[in-house]
């Protein structure tokens, strides 16, 4: 089968500060989600790219879509996505045609990932991977703790082994029929899954780590938007 990718963008990316949807917001001029799009589509691979908008801004992403320059040999659909990450991934795969085999999930969020990740991914699944995520080694050492109510001491409970942690990121890449099955079965309470890997974990089915890439970075807090407009003025250079 041919190759998708999903990309929810429907997030209001409240961390980042005021202002529009997040994946509306502009890095050197271009909204992120333009980067997000031209990314996946730069992959030779990917036949078609589906954006999963604001549940009421499908008509404006689409808008901005055609506005913008997206090579021809891939093709591309806007719909309106849900209250949770989880949600809007799931309206995006209910509009695959049935010649798509292998899937990738893209946040939005993350618009510099360069094509050889993408590239790995796919190659991953296509070898027999039912599921595929990008992941880098951990600089910080990460604790596991009690929380607590903003700013008051929490309660470590503790530190797992540095060495064996990864930072996931996307795309990540499925088997269309495994990422399908583990939306329909994994219920997930409150704001949803934040990784579609981790629900094709809780189905019971592997998932392996590739390496990810530094640029690969979700751009989350207003400094990760000083860090994007660097990456892409030294790509400039
Ligand atoms: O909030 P977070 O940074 O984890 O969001 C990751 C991605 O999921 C973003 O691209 C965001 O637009 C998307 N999202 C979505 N629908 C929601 C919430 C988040 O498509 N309801």
């Amino acid at each position: 089968g041919r190759t998708a990718v999903v990309i929810p963008a429907a997030g209001r990316g409240v961390r980042l500060g005021p202002g529009a949807p997040k994946a509306l917001r502009a890095l050197n001029g271009t909204p992120m989600l333009i980067h997000a799009v031209r990314a996946m589509a730069a992959s030779r691979a990917v036949a078609l790219v589906v954006v999963v908008a604001p549940p009421d801004g499908a008509p404006e992403v689409k808008n901005l879509l055609d506005a913008h320059a997206l090579p021809e040999r891939t093709d591309y659909l806007v719909v309106p996505g849900g209250d949770t990450r989880q949600e809007s991934v799931r309206l995006g795969l209910d509009v695959l045609p049935e010649t798509i085999g292998t899937v990738l999930v893209h946040d939005a969020a993350r618009p510099l990932v360069p094509v050889e990740t993408v590239d790995a991914v796919i190659a991953a699944v296509l070898d027999g991977a039912p599921a595929v995520v990008p992941a880098l080694p951990l600089a910080d050492t990460v604790k596991e703790v009690e929380p607590r109510e903003k700013g008051a001491p929490e309660p470590v409970l503790a530190t797992p082994e540095r060495a064996r942690l990864r930072a996931v990121q996307t795309p990540q890449g499925f088997d269309r029929d495994t990422l399908v099955r583990a939306h329909e079965t994994v219920a997930v309470g409150g704001e949803g899954a934040t990784d579609d890997a981790g629900m094709v974990e809780r189905l019971g089915a592997p998932v392996v780590v590739v390496p990810g890439h530094e640029e690969a970075f979700k751009v989350t807090r207003p400094i990760d938007l000083v860090l994007a407009e660097a990456v892409l003025a030294r790509r400039r250079a």
